[in-house]
């Protein structure tokens, strides 16, 4: 079954063709990164107008790449929640149009599934169920997926994503943006034991965690130092920040795998691309015997070919859409795609 599936929740305007939810026939990114760089962060006006001007050449060229024509594919996917809705709203629109004129199913994705399943596309073997660390810049969480399209959340964050953090403090530092990644490579060469800052600590769901104290702590710390005259120490700032980060996550994934039983694990989003969530979770999932799943750095971030990855087992499940589906600014990651 070959899909088309477009993604346009955020700042890049994406269309993928997958084959049988595993197979990436073709996976065309625009992204809008550099334009919004200049205002340090998605202005969701231009977001849309972008997405607009991109996502018809870019169906385009996945059909020219794969050499394929309307009639070589069988269904139409798109992300649909959450997002920003100006954004979103794009690709919903322009999914319903194909769907409408070439009368194939239509199937709406998740964003977060989407990112999920990146890892069917990494993994042929990866089946459910399996535990998900989901890190990304509007999501941060734990989750159970017990089959293709059915979840549990175990742990959450109650206020910040980590994403956000780490942009947030890339920010101040004057990084552009979005800062993840270069606050994870000034990270690289800078001692992780240079700041003390704090680690959330369980609450009564021990699985949650909170990152507003770590990240309201390194922004107190920087501007603590601008004010009396001290320089930081940028490289041991991201180090420290960093291990933070990771100390909040990875033990409860730990917890998650011991208390379910679950020896398979994934991680999925953006910030999974991050170099030392990475190679904490690859350390703590050796000692407990468990298999980890890590998308490469390419399927981390925001592409369509993870929304054609969920979108075939959406459809296998019979959850496709007629042409009253809406987008939608935040969604619940459980229940049925609608
Ligand atoms: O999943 P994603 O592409 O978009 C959302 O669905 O939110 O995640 C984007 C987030 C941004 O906050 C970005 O700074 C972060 O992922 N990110 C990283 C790294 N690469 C991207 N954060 C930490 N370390 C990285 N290497
Ligand atoms: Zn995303």
């Amino acid at each position: 079954m070959n899909i088309l599936a477009v993604e346009s929740s955020c700042d890049e305007t994406a269309v993928a063709i997958v084959r049988d939810g595993r197979q990436v026939l073709t996976d065309c990114i625009a992204s809008q990164v550099p334009l919004h760089r200049i205002y340090g962060g998605v202005v969701p006006e231009i977001a849309s107008r972008k997405h607009m001007e991109a996502i018809y050449a870019l169906a385009d060229q996945a059909l020219a790449e794969t050499g394929m024509v309307r009639k070589d594919l069988d269904a139409v996917a798109v992300t649909y929640a959450p997002g920003l809705i100006g954004a979103v709203l794009v690709g919903v629109n322009f999914a319903k149009g194909v769907a409408l004129s070439t009368g194939m199913p239509l199937i709406p994705v998740h964003h977060i599934r989407g990112h999920i399943a990146a890892n069917y596309i990494a993994y042929p073997e990866l089946k459910p169920p399996f535990l998900c660390l989901v890190v990304s810049g509007g999501h941060t969480m734990i989750v159970h997926v017990k089959d293709y399209t059915q979840m549990e959340i175990l742990g959450t964050t109650l206020d910040d994503a980590a994403g956000e953090c780490f942009d947030k403090v890339a920010r101040v530092l004057d990084m552009p943006y979005p800062g993840g990644a270069a606050l994870d490579k000034t990270a690289q060469s800078g001692d992780d034991t240079k700041y003390t800052l704090p680690r959330s600590r369980p609450g009564e769901n021990p699985y949650n965690m909170s990152f507003s104290g770590l990240k309201t702590a390194a922004l107190n710390l920087i501007h603590h130092a601008e004010q009396v005259g001290e320089i930081v120490d940028i490289p041991g700032l991201c180090a420290s920040f960093s291990a933070a980060v990771s100390d909040t996550l990875v033990p409860r994934v730990v917890m998650a795998m011991e208390k379910t039983g679950l020896k398979k694990i994934a991680v999925a989003g953006g910030v999974a691309a991050n170099s030392r969530i990475r190679r904490d979770m690859t350390q703590a999932v050796e000692k407990l015997g468990g298999t980890l799943y890590m998308p490469p750095l390419s399927l981390c971030g925001d592409n369509a070919a993870m929304i054609g990855a969920q979108a075939y087992y959406e459809f296998l499940a019979g959850h496709t859409a007629d042409m009253t589906l809406n987008a939608y600014a935040t969604k619940s990651i459980l229940g049925e795609a609608l």
